[in-house]
C-alpha cells in the first residue's frame, strides 16, 4: 500500500508499504543499493509533465510562435537536451558548454537562444556558425561583434537586445536582475535602450527580432511580470515611434518560483502565464501595437521539484549543551546553495519517511569546512548512521553547480520514468577527478 507523504502537494512522493520514501513510485532505498549514494534521482515523468504544462500554457496564452525556452543552467546534461526537444520547447543556453552540450544531444540549433554577459570572440563564432536561433546580445559592443562575425560568416543572425527595464526591487524583494545597475543588458530608463535599437536595426548582418528580459528569480505572484510586461510595452511603443520598428517577439525570462519547505506552496504557473497572456493583449491594444510572440525561460521551474538527492549518514553527533550534526556523504560539493545563498531545504530519513519528524538536527556534509551544511534546525525522523536521507526539491541549480571541491566526486543523476530508472549521468571516479592532473 502507498500513503501519500504531505510534501509540497507533490503526489509523486509517498511512503511504501515497508514504509520507504518511494519517488515516482520507485523505492528510494533501491535506488540508493543499485547506484551507490549520494544519488541525485530525477522524476522523469515529473519533468515531462512541467515541461508539458508551460507548453500547454503559452500556446493558449499568447500568439503563434510563442514558447518556453528551457533554461538548461538549472540542470544540464545530454538527456535533459533531449527532453526538452521532445516535449516541444526550446533551449536557453547561457555558455558554449551548454550550447556544445545541447548541439551534442541533437537539439535543433535554431531553437536555441544563447545568452551570456561576456561572450567571447569564440562563443560568438561557435553560435554563429552552428546556426543558433538568436543570440541574446547583451549590449552594444556586442551587437557589433555579432554582426561583424555574422557578416564574416555570411549569415544573418537573429537577435533579441537584453534590457533591463529599472523594475525596483525594493517592490519586490524576489526580484534582482532587473534593475538598471547589473551587469546584464541595457536599461530602458536611461534612454540607452532605444539608442541601442536604432544602432542595431542599421546592422546589415543582424535581424532584430525583439527583446530580452529577465527580472529575477523565485517569482511567487504575477505581479512583478506584469510590470515587467507594462514596462517592454512601453519601451516597444517608444521604439516603434523613434524607429519606425515593431517588434515581433519579447522573452520575458524565466524566474517561476518552487516551494522548497514546507510552508511555501508553488505558483499555479499555467495561470500565472494565461494571466501575464491577458495583461499583454490589453497593453498592446491600448497602444496600438500587435501582440508580440512570447518567450519564456523556465529553468528552475521545470526541474526542481523533479529531483531528490538520496545520502547516507555517516555519524550522528550531539554537541552537549549544542547541536545534533547529522553527517552526510556529499555537502556542499553536490548542493551548494545552503552554503551560497541560506537556501532553505525539506528533508526526511527515507527509512522511515512515513514516521514523525521529532528531531531538529544541522544536516552537514562531508567536506573539510564548517560552512559545509545542507541545512540547520531541519524537522526530520530520529536519524541513525547507515540510515538514507532524502533532501527534497534538488532538482535545479544542484549537479548544475556542483563541485569537485575536496576532490570528492560528483554524484550520478538516475532518471526515473513510468516506474523504470536509468542512470542519464554518471558517478564521476577518481580517475575522472584526476583526469587532467599533469
Ligand atoms: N533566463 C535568464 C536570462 C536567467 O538569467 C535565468 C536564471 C533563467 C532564465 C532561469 O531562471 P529560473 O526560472 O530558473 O528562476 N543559482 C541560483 C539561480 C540563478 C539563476 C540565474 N538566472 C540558485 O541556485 O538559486
Amino acid at each position: 500500500m502507498e500513503t501519500e507523504i504531505d510534501m509540497f502537494q507533490q503526489p509523486n512522493l509517498t511512503v511504501n508499504a515497508a514504509g520507504h520514501l518511494a519517488i515516482g513510485g520507485v523505492d528510494s532505498l533501491a535506488l540508493a543499493e543499485k547506484y551507490g549514494t549520494p544519488l541525485y534521482v530525477l522524476d522523469e515523468d515529473m519533468v515531462r509533465e512541467r515541461m508539458a504544462l508551460y507548453v500547454d500554457a503559452m500556446r493558449a496564452a499568447f500568439p503563434a510562435g510563442s514558447r518556453p525556452l528551457y533554461a538548461s543552467k538549472a540542470l544540464c546534461c545530454k538527456a535533459l537536451c533531449a527532453m526538452a526537444h521532445e516535449q516541444g520547447m526550446g533551449l536557453d543556453v547561457v555558455s558554449a558548454g551548454e550550447l556544445y552540450t545541447a548541439l551534442a544531444a541533437g537539439f535543433p540549433a535554431e531553437d536555441i537562444c544563447f545568452h551570456g554577459n561576456a561572450k567571447t570572440e569564440a562563443d560568438i563564432r561557435y553560435a554563429v556558425s552552428s546556426g543558433v536561433g538568436i543570440i541574446a546580445a547583451d549590449g552594444e559592443e556586442e551587437l557589433e561583434r555579432i554582426d561583424r562575425i555574422a557578416g564574416e560568416l555570411g549569415a544573418r543572425q537573429g537577435v533579441l537586445l537584453r534590457v533591463t527595464p529599472g523594475i525596483d526591487p525594493h517592490t519586490f524583494a524576489a526580484v534582482n536582475t532587473g534593475v538598471v545597475d547589473v551587469k546584464f543588458g541595457v536599461p530602458i530608463p536611461t534612454g540607452d535602450a532605444l539608442a541601442v535599437t536604432g544602432r542595431a536595426l542599421e546592422k546589415e548582418n543582424i535581424h532584430l527580432l525583439g527583446f530580452h528580459c529577465h527580472i529575477g528569480s523565485q517569482i511567487f505572484e504575477p505581479d512583478p511580470f506584469f510590470l515587467e510586461t507594462d514596462v517592454l510595452l512601453a519601451f516597444l511603443a517608444q521604439v516603434r515611434r523613434a524607429w519606425g520598428y515593431t517588434a515581433g517577439v519579447l522573452d520575458l525570462g524565466g524566474g517561476f518560483a518552487v516551494a522548497y519547505t514546507e510552508d511555501q506552496r508553488g505558483p499555479d504557473c499555467a495561470d500565472m502565464i494565461r494571466r501575464v497572456g491577458e495583461r499583454l493583449a490589453a497593453g498592446c491594444r491600448a497602444l496600438d501595437l500587435p501582440v508580440p510572440a512570447v518567450l519564456m525561460e523556465p529553468g528552475r521551474g521545470i526541474v526542481a521539484a523533479a529531483g531528490v538527492t538520496l545520502y547516507t549518514v555517516q555519524n550522528v553527533k550531539s554537541v552537549p549543551g549544542g547541536r545534533c550534526y547529522v553527517a552526510v556523504d556529499g555537502g556542499m560539493t553536490d548542493n551548494p546553495r545552503y552554503a551560497l545563498y541560506g537556501a532553505r531545504y525539506t528533508a526526511a530519513v527515507a527509512d522511515r519517511a512515513g514516521e514523525a519528524k521529532t528531531a531538529r538536527v544541522t544536516l552537514a556534509g562531508c567536506c573539510c569546512e564548517s560552512g559545509d551544511l545542507l541545512g540547520e534546525d531541519m524537522a526530520i525522523q530520529p536519524p541513525h548512521t547507515g540510515d538514507r536521507v532524502a533532501v527534497f526539491v534538488t532538482g535545479a541549480y544542484n549537479y548544475s553547480m556542483a563541485s569537485n571541491y575536496n576532490r570528492v566526486p560528483r554524484p550520478p543523476i538516475a532518471a526515473l520514468r513510468g516506474g523504470t530508472d536509468r542512470l542519464i549521468v554518471r558517478r564521476e571516479t577518481w580517475e575522472d577527478v584526476t583526469r587532467y592532473d599533469l
